[in-house]
């Protein structure tokens, strides 16, 4: 019995160290957007997404990929998650109750390949928006739908955007390609 806590305390400490390491090395941790902005991602995505896979960039524990791959039985919901548990839990719970269309990747989003007609969603930083920004410009996509939780792309404008937090002023923006 006395082994068994061991092991699980040694566990819960690894587990934490490497969310602390890989916070402090992406420079946000993977907190869960609120309920009021996924509801208005999906409300967004039903008007703007128009091709057959939607992408989130960094989706943490995947709770929000969940909500996108039920309400769209019909796309293929893709996660990309640079943090190594966050990730394994988002891998573990679509293995263990789906839904089919769920899938994960661990990588780093601002390393792989951004493709046109693809729908992405994020929650990211100020920081990180400022590098998502220059990547899409070099690449000239025009079929990119980009929701983005309360950050913004800094001098331009977005397509539509919505209130969803009076208190913090939170706002989820959409953009639509990259001219
Ligand atoms: C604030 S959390 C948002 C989680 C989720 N999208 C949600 O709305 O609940 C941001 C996530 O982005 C991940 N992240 C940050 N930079 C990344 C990168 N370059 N590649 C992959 N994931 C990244 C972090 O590990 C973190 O889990």
């Amino acid at each position: 019995m006395m082994i068994l806590l061991l092991v699980l305390l040694c566990c819960t400490a690894v587990a934490g160290v490497s969310v602390i390491i890989t916070t402090k090395h992406l420079g946000i941790p993977p907190m869960p957007s609120s309920r009021a902005a996924r509801e208005q991602v999906l409300v967004f995505l039903g008007r703007y997404h128009q091709g057959k896979v939607i992408q989130e960039l960094g989706s943490g524990w995947g709770g929000l990929t969940r909500k996108i791959a039920m309400k769209f039985p019909d796309q293929d919901v893709l996660g990309v998650e640079a943090s190594f548990l966050p990730c394994l839990f988002s891998k573990l719970s679509a293995f263990l109750s789906g839904p089919g269309n769920l899938s994960y990747i661990r990588a780093n989003f601002l390393k792989t390949s951004l493709s046109p007609g693809r729908s992405y969603v994020c929650y990211l930083s100020t920081a990180l928006m400022e590098t998502l920004q220059e990547r899409l410009s070099e690449k000239l996509h025009p079929g990119f739908v980009i929701i983005s939780m309360v950050f913004a792309f800094s001098g331009r404008e977005p397509l539509d955007e919505v209130l969803v937090d009076e208190v913090f002023h939170d706002k989820i923006y959409v953009y639509r390609g990259m001219e």
